[in-house]
């Protein structure tokens, strides 16, 4: 599978198939160095597509990383708040762009989020903890604006990381209650083994992408 269309196969060489090197001593800026000038996640560009082409509107990027979806968001008209734990964040991103206001802040210290008509996070929500993890949908849902969209890849519990602490994995049913109340517009479960920098590993994923 290409990195630009669906798991983040643009991992650094650190750690094995069967455990995320995610503690290691700069493992995201590793990765986000490797990310240069892939295509948008197709998840992403979903989540265009059913947003229309008007400008001006105010999207939300958790977790992300060098900017590749931040940057593709800006340059659809989009306003961005993009946040992520690693200082070297949006390393693909033209950071003095007029539109993007960057928060160097974990998902842990997020305390609210401004009124959005996307939320998008791209393979990043299942790097904290389920407590946090559980907090912070729920600003994304009190976040979203009327017609907003939610996107995201999500973490099951048959990926090989499974049982890593501080990380979220989710059954399918978890899943898909994260929607309840919601128009869900793209559903996609990946239960198979794919690409990873370390080496191939079993991938359990669900994109989501849903409508207030
Ligand atoms: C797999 S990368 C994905 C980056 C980008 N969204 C992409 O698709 O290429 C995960 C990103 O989440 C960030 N991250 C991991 N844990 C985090 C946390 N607890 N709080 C904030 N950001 C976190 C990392 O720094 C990294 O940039």
């Amino acid at each position: 599978m290409p990195p630009s269309s669906g798991t983040p196969s643009g991992q650094p060489p650190s750690g094995t198939p069967g455990t995320p090197p995610v503690h290691a001593e700069g493992h995201w800026a590793r990765y986000n160095a490797g990310q240069g000038d892939r295509e948008p996640r197709e998840t992403l560009r979903r989540a265009l597509d059913l947003a229309g082409r008007e400008t001006g509107r105010t999207a939300v990027d958790l977790g992300c990383g060098a900017g590749r979806e931040t940057r593709a968001l800006l340059d659809g008209g989009w306003r961005v708040h993009a946040y992520d734990s690693e200082p070297t964040m949006l390393s693909a991103t033209d950071r003095t762009h007029p539109a993007l206001t960057a928060h160097l802040l974990g998902f842990e210290q997020i305390t609210e989020l401004p009124p959005a008509d996307l939320v998008y996070a791209g393979y990043a929500l299942p790097y904290q903890s389920r407590a946090s993890f559980d907090r912070l949908w729920t600003l994304i849902r009190a976040a979203l604006r009327p017609g907003g969209l939610v996107a995201v890849d999500l973490f099951g519990v048959h990926d090989a990381w499974a049982g890593t602490p501080g990380m979220t994995f989710l059954t399918a049913a978890e899943a898909t209650a994260l929607a309840t109340g919601l128009t869900v517009e793209h559903w996609h479960e990946e239960d198979e083994v794919g690409p990873a920098f370390g080496g191939p590993k079993h991938w359990h994923v669900f994109e989501l992408i849903a409508r207030v």
